[in-house]
């Protein structure tokens, strides 16, 4: 059972284990990091994620004209892109995203979480009309107890979405277990897979709220 359970996580996940990353994100995590340096840090590791997510876009050759020669040069073929930001924490993923990715199309979903009962309510939801036809990446910080992340792709999927994925910074192996059995066709791409969640649904040892260390709210 064991087995198992480890071989579906680690097919739904890509962990990047990139020095890099793994350096940045340690400094995320440290309480004392202040507002300014967690917020550039993200956006560093935004850069990297959206490095990553868009790993296997297709590509297809383009002649073009260098001072030397003509060559065919491979470009993205087609394949358009929007980024879907998990209000609030998403948009501080969302940032690093559009640094490497300008011509993105973006959407904002307004989710939170009732403390009582952790799950998702939805206020707000805008995404671009044709979403049908792009990649749709849904960006959220923190893949916690699922809840928000899955809510947010059933709701992408209702409006046309077909090809998603999921990225973020921390998920804990409940938030994957959700996910892998609400949206088993979403892959998740993040930068760890944290031990579990507390009985207050935070990611161990994760590094608090993320939204609260992202906006100075706290
Ligand atoms: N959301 C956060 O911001 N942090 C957690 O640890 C879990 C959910």
């Amino acid at each position: 059972m064991h087995i198992i359970e480890e071989k579906t996580l680690s097919e739904l996940v890509t962990e990047i284990r990139h020095p890099l990353m793994q350096h940045k994100l340690s400094l995320m995590r440290s309480k004392d990091t202040p507002t300014d340096n967690f917020r550039r840090l993200l956006r560093e590791i935004s850069q990297m994620l959206a490095y990553e997510v868009t790993r296997d876009l297709p590509l297809e050759n383009v002649e073009i004209e260098t001072p030397i020669a003509k060559i065919a040069a491979p470009t993205i073929a087609g394949k358009k892109l929007c980024v879907i930001s998990v209000l609030r924490a998403g948009n501080g993923i969302l940032d690093g995203m559009l640094d490497l990715l300008p011509n993105a199309r973006v959407g904002h979903i307004g989710l939170y979480r009732d403390p009582a009962t952790l799950e998702p309510v939805e206020y707000y939801f805008k995404v671009p009309e044709d979403i049908a036809d792009r990649l749709v990446i849904v960006v959220d910080p923190m893949l916690a107890t699922g809840n928000s992340a899955a809510a947010a792709i059933t709701r992408l999927k209702m409006r046309g979405a077909v090809s998603i994925k999921f990225v973020c910074l921390l998920a804990a192996p409940e938030g994957i277990k959700v996910m892998n059995a609400a949206h088993p066709d979403v892959p998740i791409i993040t930068a760890s897979v944290d031990e579990r969640l507390n009985e207050h649904g935070y990611i161990v040892p994760g590094l608090g709220d993320a939204g609260d260390r992202l906006f100075g709210t706290k």
